[in-house]
């Protein structure tokens, strides 16, 4: 085989065969075929596409370009979720815990903030002492005895993907259907998972900015799972405003800590319900498709019943032990643990919050210190928001929108701005927005 002949088959529209995928993939992570060929064949995909059968192929041959997390010997469902990404987005740390309770496997590798986008890593890395690098032993253990475990990839699973990732990166093929599907179920396949529940998100703040194209991903990564052999659900979620009350690292945490509090599986008023709910329809779906539920419904009740009864927050506080975070420490910071560099945004003007934008809130964040535009750079245990209203509230100029913390003052000053601008007002209540639009698979 010659990569050439394989780039101008797919320029030409042609269907790639599992073997030339697999001679393109292994020939890049050996180094022996060069990035201007792979670039070039990214954009041959980017412009012609790929079937589902070929998507499947690429994933596979990705999964196998490295090692693959060995979790035999774990009893129960091995279920994980993956979410596109958003501003706010910390369902993990509350579903995770939820699922465990349920007798459910939860093998959770997690990512870091790049972009508008948090980190699930960045926000357990707050914690003192946790660690979120474990070893494949550590993470094994931890699975088994907490009914779930955090870590971050390591450098030797699906090492296609880091490759691949950085060249799309620079190429301007990120966008690409089939090249997101590959890349995320590549990795999700490689921690272990049988079974994935899918949290797509549209709106401002997602990867995905309308329904259309949330829903070609979603079925994309849903049709390749399960030519792959395994079950798998998703739903289409909004993300146009950020999720939940708070966005930062601590804060995040701290936010889940709350929504963990046996109470509040029924709290719908505060200003975490939207997380709420989005939190507890995909650990719906991880108990149905655990075996735990015959539907969603009955998979919603188990998980309210669960949250009510404690056990998940104490799973969380058990798993903080063993990450080897300091659960004193974690219970003595809560609602000190910020920047001194602290501003407040107060409304601009009588009326209605029709929207505060998760685009700009999430570029912000990264301004603040919560995120980061490059992989190298630091984040900020202690940066944040907190939102004081959202979406929906009658507002009267002066009343309190945000309280805002930087990692200095500088960051502080120039992420202001930005907020004031992010939050939009309107003279009547906007019409509701639907937080979950469609289940797909
Ligand atoms: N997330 C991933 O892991 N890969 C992509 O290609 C896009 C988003």
């Amino acid at each position: 085989m010659r990569a050439v002949d394989i780039i101008m088959r797919k320029r030409d529209g042609k269907e790639l065969s599992r073997e030339e995928l697999r001679f393109l993939i292994s020939g890049y992570v050996a180094g022996e075929i060069p990035d201007y060929q792979i670039s070039a064949w990214a954009m041959a995909v980017f412009f012609q596409g790929m079937s589902a059968a070929e998507t499947a192929s690429l994933t596979e041959v990705m999964l196998h370009s490295g090692a693959v997390m060995d979790l035999s010997g774990v009893t129960g469902p091995l279920v994980d979720k993956h979410s596109t990404g958003g501003v706010g987005d910390k369902t993990s740390l509350i579903l995770a815990p939820i699922a465990a309770s349920l007798g459910i496997k939860d093998p959770m590798m997690s990512g870091r903030a790049l972009g508008h986008t948090g980190g699930t890593l960045d926000k357990l890395d707050s914690i003192p002492g946790y660690r979120t690098s474990l070893s494949a032993a550590e993470f094994k253990h931890i699975l088994i005895t907490d009914g779930f475990a955090m870590t971050g990839q390591t450098a030797d699973i699906v090492p296609a993907d880091r490759l691949l990732y950085a060249l799309r990166d620079v190429s301007g093929t990120v966008e690409s259907i089939p090249l997101i599907t590959a890349s995320i179920l590549s990795k999700k396949a490689a921690e272990g998972a049988q079974a994935l529940v899918l949290d797509v998100k549209y709106g401002s703040g997602a990867f995905m900015k309308n329904p259309a194209d949330a829903e070609k991903l979603a079925r994309s990564l849903v049709d390749t799972w399960r030519a792959m052999g395994k079950p798998i659900a998703a739903l289409l979620t909004d993300m146009d405003e950020p999720l939940g009350k708070m966005t930062g690292n601590f804060l995040e945490v701290e936010e889940c800590y709350d929504c963990l509090a046996p109470e509040a599986a029924t709290s719908h008023a505060s200003l975490s319900a939207d997380l709420m709910e989005v939190t507890l329809e995909l650990a719906a779906r991880m108990a149905v498709l655990g075996g735990k539920a015959a539907n969603a419904a009955e998979g919603r009740a188990l998980c309210e019943q669960a949250l009510a009864s404690g056990k998940p927050r104490e799973l969380f506080m058990t798993n903080i032990a063993s990450q080897g975070g300091d659960v004193e420490q974690f219970l003595s910071m809560r609602g000190n643990y910020r920047s001194p560099h602290r501003a407040e945004i107060a409304a601009a003007a009588d009326g209605y919050i029709a929207r505060i934008d998760a685009w700009k809130t999430g570029h912000a964040g990264v301004v603040l210190g919560v995120g980061r535009n490059r992989t190298e750079d630091p984040v900020s245990p202690t940066a944040g928001i907190e939102f004081h209203r959202k979406r929906g509230a009658a507002v009267k100029k002066g009343d309190p929108i945000m309280t805002v913390w930087g990692k200095d003052q500088a960051s502080l000053e120039a992420a202001l701005p930005r907020l004031a601008e992010a939050v939009e007002y309107s003279p009547a209540a906007p019409a509701e927005r639907k937080l979950i639009l469609k289940e797909i698979g």
